[in-house]
């Protein structure tokens, strides 16, 4: 362990960070060679060192997972069930050919980092630290074959709220993210490189984000390019199913799930339909939809685009579901109320 001489803490104004823009003190770094994990080290964050013919440049053979750590009243730090990511990550590197990270190398790692920059979880309701592991086939090597070497690492940045207001999406009937048999359910790095372009054109349109649609007819809503989908129709809350491994098992997906249905909302996983999703609008049996995931928690979606039209939704402030949501989640992780499913893990 190598921690710095002096922070950078000094000067960083917690409430205007651009997300992801600035980071902590340190970072952490585990070398796999000769089938083992080896070199695990936590040491100031800085560039790295890379060969030109490193072999995630070329090919993407690589995996990222994305959590948060919160402050509770008490000034308490907490992770927000970390193990579900060490085991998606796991599920990620399997996909990628890449090793997996064992339960007690995760955990370490990602604890001592934290609790070392615990100054950098910005206290307050809406500022947490955005915690990203990463691994990647780190070899020399220009020639398509699975890598042999690779480097996990972890780093932090403290954010604020990600959006101020709702989001407005637009269904591709065009561009496709995922399609069965793919890397859509796993986090590879290429699912997000190639959806840039797309997304570049949706915000020339003025707007947020893309909501996919199945990659076969354009027919089947997927999911939000960083957060799984939810629409309220006739009183139902509908997300898509993860069965065709198409989407992300968002972790903040599955716990707002728990929570609705605990609530006593009907909570339906199955295929949300075009058709069904724009008559619903037309008719006004659409009275929710909102985006779930690590970096916004619950975002209410204001429009959404298809073709050359735009379906409003009703305004945030009348949204029952939405807004139960996203306060229980707040609530839950700050400490409000109590942690009756032990997703809290105190650091
Ligand atoms: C493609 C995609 N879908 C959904 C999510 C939401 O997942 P989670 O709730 O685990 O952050 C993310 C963010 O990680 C994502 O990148």
């Amino acid at each position: 362990m190598r921690p710095v001489q002096e922070s950078r803490l000094q000067g960083i104004d917690f409430d205007s960070v651009p997300f992801g823009r600035v980071f902590s003190d340190h970072m952490f770094l585990a070398e796999y060679k000769n089938g083992q994990w080896q070199q695990c080290r936590i040491q100031p964050f800085g560039p790295l060192p890379m060969h030109p013919g490193t072999a995630v440049l070329h090919y993407g053979q690589g995996i990222f997972e994305g959590m948060k750590a919160f402050k509770d009243e008490q000034g308490n730090a907490q992770l927000f069930r970390p193990l579900k990511n060490w085991e998606r990550m796991n599920m990620s590197a399997r996909r990628m050919a890449l090793p997996e990270i064992p339960e007690e190398l995760f955990m370490e790692a990602l604890t001592t980092l934290v609790r070392m920059d615990s100054a950098w979880i910005p206290p307050g309701e809406d500022g947490s630290l955005y915690i990203r592991p990463f691994l990647f086939a780190s070899d020399a090597l220009v020639g398509i074959k699975p890598a042999e070497e690779f480097l996990f690492m972890i780093i932090c940045c403290p954010v604020a709220k990600y959006y101020n207001k709702p989001v407005r999406v637009y269904m591709s009937d065009h561009y496709v993210r995922a399609f069965r048999g793919g890397t859509g359910h796993a986090k590879a790095i290429g699912n997000y490189g190639a959806v840039m372009q797309p997304l570049a054109e949706v915000r020339e349109m003025g707007f947020d984000q893309i909501l996919w649609l199945d990659g076969y007819e354009f027919n089947r809503l997927q999911e939000i390019g960083t957060m799984n989908v939810f629409v309220v129709i006739d009183d139902v809350v509908l997300t898509p199913s993860t069965e065709e491994k198409t989407i992300l098992e968002g972790i903040t997906r599955e716990s707002c799930i728990i929570l609705l249905r605990e609530k006593g909302y009907q909570v339906e996983e199955r295929d949300i339909t075009v058709p069904e999703l724009l008559n619903a609008a037309r008719e006004g049996r659409l009275t929710d939809a909102f985006g779930t995931g690590t970096a916004a928690t619950v975002a209410p979606i204001g429009e959404i685009g298809y073709k050359d039209e735009v379906f409003t939704l009703p305004p945030v402030d009348e949204r029952p579901v939405s807004i139960w949501l996203a306060n229980e989640m707040r609530n839950l992780r700050k400490g409000h109320i109590p942690d009756t499913h032990n997703w809290l893990f105190r650091l």
